[in-house]
């Protein structure tokens, strides 16, 4: 397949994907029964299929002008274009949201480059929160994307891809060239006039730990701006080609695993503390998921993407066979490892893992549902992680990591244990807290992850959005309208906290920080998602045959792919 790079740049048969194969399909959404999406006038005014048309690439027709990337609607800086657009009064915290999400703008050498974690000069303690972290501008690059505010998405990328080039150690130890920065700072001189950045990729980070999660976040990230600007050229660059293949290269090189999932340290994605997550906790082996799926249907097929393409079919079909199987529990399979046998040899095993039953904790008998279920925190030898995590269990849906079955259980369980999972405020990052002698352990005694806070049990505004989407995708957008409705009877009162604390969400985090830039755009993002919920194709990938079925080597991968779809050609 020929592809030319550089200045004259031509779309590739492994691209037409981005825009045929993996639309969001809206009309199937709108046909579900469940669905109870408010018909806005911009519905009203198109065709389904214009609006179908408006989740993939270059958003024609009746939106043209509404989404012109940078158009029109940039005169009205400091207000939504998205409430502009339509005939409903937005909620009054709104407004208040988007000014503090500009306010928290990072520009470097003039451009705007970022958004800083918080805006919060109350706090003594500045630690990092100034910085600009790759996790935390993901929803405000959906925020501005859904704004029609492109440009700061892809300076974001741009940028951040060169960082991934710079040398990176931990005392006298060199780090992957692929690690991409958990964070970056502009520093500004005055004097000279200069701004340059500062990295941190693990080294400066409370327990040195690299963040296994930004890179991927990065792809997914460079697939939402493609998706949804219809920008080809970035994806397309070397530099970005470039950029996936040193990320995948460090996921898929060969090694002593017995297993497809990504084995890591504790604290490497956004719990970035100890908290017992290491291992394969969820959160990293669900975006793993979606970025292989990303990065497929962005890399190319010359020379050097050929043999990733190849890497990332095989991977992706063991992968989602292990998470669903072995991750995945509900009513069913909680009753059969309760009655696991031990200490069995061979093939024939059934409790492969070595599982010893008398460590299923006592709070999952009563909490686990009749109808419903979830992907658990972690599966190693001889060890489950019962937990629920949301982020982990949320990208599954989004990803169809989960399949249809999974994500309708994944639903039901959150409507079941609502009181648990989102009490007053969305939404808990994970259930249970550890509280005595297992929190001394598992935490190492952090003083910051007492039960019930933080990451042990708080409950995070950002994740709003994440829920949103996948309340979206599963034809249930009644139960981010609940969602929302509580978060916004507290977000702007409480200013923007990080995090708030207790077991039904009911308290300002002890250390949250306020004006926290990922829940003023998380909540954002999810109000947008919630009004035009055709934005959720640049968040969300349909599931595809090729985990269906295995990667048919024999047949020629490439054989003949010429106008097919990447998840035709890897089926
Ligand atoms: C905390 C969170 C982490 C986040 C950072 C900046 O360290 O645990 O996920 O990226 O704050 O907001």
């Amino acid at each position: 397949m020929e592809l030319a790079v550089g200045g004259g740049m031509r779309r590739s048969a492994s691209h037409t994907s981005l825009s045929e194969s993996d639309d969001f399909d809206l009309s199937r959404l709108l046909n579900k029964p469940r669905i109870n999406v408010d018909r806005q006038r911009s519905f009203d005014d198109c065709s389904l299929s214009d609006v179908s048309h408006s989740g993939g690439y270059g958003r024609g027709g009746a939106f043209d002008g509404m989404y012109s990337p940078g158009g029109g609607l940039r005169s009205l800086v400091g207000t939504p274009a998205s409430s502009a657009l339509h005939s409903f009064e937005p909620h009054p915290i709104v407004g208040d949201a988007w000014e503090a999400l500009r306010r928290s703008l990072v520009f470097f050498r003039g451009q705007p480059l970022g958004t800083i974690a918080a805006f919060d000069h109350a706090s003594e303690e500045v630690l990092n929160y100034d910085q600009v972290f790759v996790r935390d501008f993901v929803p405000s690059a959906l925020a501005f994307l859904m704004n029609g505010e492109p440009d700061i998405v892809k300076n974001f990328l741009l940028k951040t891809v060169l960082l991934q080039g710079w040398e990176k150690k931990v005392d006298r130890f060199k780090l992957g060239e692929g690690a991409m920065p958990a964070s970056f700072k502009v520093l500004h001189d005055a004097k000279k006039g200069v701004d340059t950045l500062h990295a941190d990729f693990g080294e400066s980070a409370i327990g040195r730990v690299a963040p296994v999660d930004s890179g991927f976040w990065w792809i997914i990230l460079l697939r939402a701006y493609t998706k949804s600007t219809g920008d080809m050229t970035l994806a397309e660059t070397p530099e970005c080609q470039k950029g996936m293949r040193l990320i995948l290269s460090l996921c898929l090189s060969e090694g002593f695993d017995t297993f497809p999932t990504l084995l890591c340290a504790d604290g490497c994605c956004m719990i970035d503390r100890r908290m017992g997550v290491y291992g394969y906790p969820i959160e990293i082996q669900a975006l793993f998921f979606m970025a292989l799926k990303c990065a497929l249907q962005m890399l190319k097929h010359d020379n050097e993407g050929k043999e990733f393409v190849e890497k990332i079919a095989s991977r992706l079909h063991a992968l989602s066979y292990h998470m669903r199987s072995y991750f995945w529990l509900d009513f069913q399979q909680l009753n059969d490892i309760y009655r696991y046998k031990t200490e069995e040899y061979s093939h024939t095993a059934v409790n492969k893992f070595n599982v010893i039953p008398d460590s299923i904790p006592d709070w999952l008998f009563d909490f686990m549902p009749c109808q419903g279920g979830f992907f658990i925190g972690n599966v190693s030898p001889a060890r489950m992680d019962f937990r629920w995590f949301a982020l982990g269990n949320m990208i599954a849906i989004l990803s169809s990591l989960a399949t249809p079955e999974q994500s309708t259980a994944i639903m039901d369980l959150i409507e079941e244990r609502w009181e648990e999972l989102i009490g007053e405020m969305p939404l808990k990052i994970c259930y249970p807290a550890i509280e005595n002698h297992e929190w001394r352990i598992v935490t190492g005694c952090d003083p910051k992850n007492t039960r019930w806070s933080y990451h042990n049990g708080g409950s995070w505004p950002v994740l709003l959005w994440l829920l949103t989407a996948a309340c979206i995708k599963t034809g249930r957008p009644q139960i981010a309208r609940r969602a929302i409705d509580l978060a916004e009877r507290r977000l702007l009162k409480d200013g923007w906290p990080e995090y708030y604390d207790g077991k039904l969400g009911r308290y300002v985090g002890k250390q949250a920080r306020k004006f926290q830039t990922w829940s003023i755009a998380g909540y954002l993002v999810a109000k947008m998602m919630l009004e035009d919920p055709s934005h959720l194709g640049m968040i969300s990938l349909e599931e595809d045959r090729a985990m269906l079925k295995p990667v048919l080597k024999s047949k020629g991968l490439f054989s003949g792919f010429l106008g097919c779809t990447t998840s035709q050609l890897i089926a």
